[in-house]
């Protein structure tokens, strides 16, 4: 939900010996605008008139770039997640000037009580939820003790989008608005997007089963399962652990070949980086490989929108994601032994991350599946190219044998 914009100055007295924004100082600044932004809305002392206190139980931050005194600061707050007796609000800092993302953070509050006790969250803070514009808010379904956020739309049969790393659910949007006569379901797997980020617990495994209470808890029995990249390598652990449940396979810029040793190398080095550096660690080596050269000089706004998911990544899922992609299992056997399941292989033309060439090794795997190559794409087709994406997957499902055949 988006909460009220609040602009902060950085002064000279808050930088530190080298000149720029110190980090501690910067943590104030993200408690201000928090305060600010009651301030605002509900009014500061609202917590108190309801007979609680918010005390903080997680704060993280990820400090992306320098600020310099007289920068204005912009900081966005939402609120991720609601409990009974607890609240996340994710915070953001832009640079005014330039609009540089400059920093994100993360509050887990638990709201106090009597003799220091939880209490429930005072009405007006799930009041602030209510107001959200309607179709803004962000479905929060509770599966294997993680909070996964999920955007729904439609009646029908059920297709199930699985989005790749570290990237979330909003790569499907233009499928997700348009993909008519079917029951489009999007979540954000564990440590990504807007779903909760434990510190431990990422595998293929873990992802699959969580889709698969997910799908129990929306009263979904059988979905035609559509991954994106990472979200192929799910979709694979989901069809060897839930054959039963998938109508039909549709996998986007993904292989099914494991990571070879260098490849677990490479994965065990990024994550070293993102400990180090944060997920904009991860966003310089990633962006240049994502989008054709076309879709990357044609359209600075995609490139911007997956900038900002990676950028919003928590830590611990992108740790997460790299441990599960270094150790999956290779599914090229479990394809060949997939013989009547309808399937749909897409891949951009410039994919350099899963090149054609993995594409025709899935395609020849998986007897009777449609092999598409798109023109003008690299590795994100929802994202480069929404409406061919949309297009070729509308004719796939509506050739697809009816349910019961
Ligand atoms: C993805 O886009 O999901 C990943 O880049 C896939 C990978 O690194 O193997």
């Amino acid at each position: 939900m988006a909460l009220p914009e609040i602009d902060l100055m950085v002064y000279p007295d808050q930088c530190d010996a080298y000149g720029h924004l110190n980090q501690a100082a910067f943590l104030v600044l993200f408690e201000r605008a928090r305060w600010d932004m009651f301030v605002a809305g509900p009014g500061l002392d609202v917590f108190e008139r309801a007979g609680v206190w918010p005390a903080v139980r997680r704060a993280s931050v990820d400090y992306l770039a320098q600020v310099f005194p007289g920068d204005m600061l912009r900081f966005q707050q939402t609120l991720t997640h609601l409990g009974r007796t607890s609240f996340t609000l994710r915070q953001s800092a832009r640079r005014v000037r330039d609009d540089a993302l400059v920093a994100t953070a993360e509050f887990v509050f638990v709201c106090l009580g009597d003799g220091g006790k939880p209490a429930p969250v005072p009405a007006v803070i799930t009041g602030l939820l209510e107001e959200m514009p309607e179709g803004e808010a962000v479905r929060r379904v509770t599966v294997n003790g993680v909070g996964l956020a999920v955007d729904t739309a439609g009646e029908g049969a059920a297709i199930l989008f699985v989005h790749g790393y570290p990237l979330d659910r909003t790569v499907w949007r233009h499928q997700v608005e348009h993909l008519e006569g079917w029951r489009r379901i999007a979540p954000d797997l564990r440590g990504m997007g807007h779903s909760d980020a434990p510190d431990l617990g990422y595998s293929m495994t873990t992802y699959a089963d969580d889709l698969a209470a997910l799908l129990d808890s929306l009263g979904v029995d059988e979905v035609v399962l559509c991954g994106l990249s990472m979200g192929g390598y799910v979709a694979f652990e989901f069809l060897r652990r839930y054959p039963d449940r998938v109508r039909a396979i549709v996998l986007m810029d993904t292989r099914a070949e494991n990571d070879s040793p260098e490849g677990r190398r490479t994965r065990d080095a990024a994550a070293q980086a993102a400990r180090e550096s944060g997920a904009r660690a991860v966003a310089d080596a990633m962006l240049p490989k994502l989008f054709a050269k076309e879709t990357a000089e044609l359209a600075g706004e995609p490139w911007r929108q997956v900038e900002r998911m990676i950028l919003a990544t928590p830590v611990p899922g992108i740790i997460g994601a790299l441990a599960a992609m270094r150790d999956r299992a290779d599914s090229t056997a479990l394809l060949e032994s997939m013989d009547d399941l309808p399937a749909l292989i897409m891949v951009g033309e410039h994919d350099r991350i899963t090149p054609p060439a993995s594409a025709h090794r899935m395609a020849a795997a998986l007897a009777g599946s449609r092999l598409e190559i798109i023109k003008d794409a690299g590795h994100l087709l929802p994202v480069e190219q929404p409406a061919a994406t949309t297009a070729l997957l509308a004719d796939f499902l509506n050739r697809l044998p009816p349910i019961g055949d």
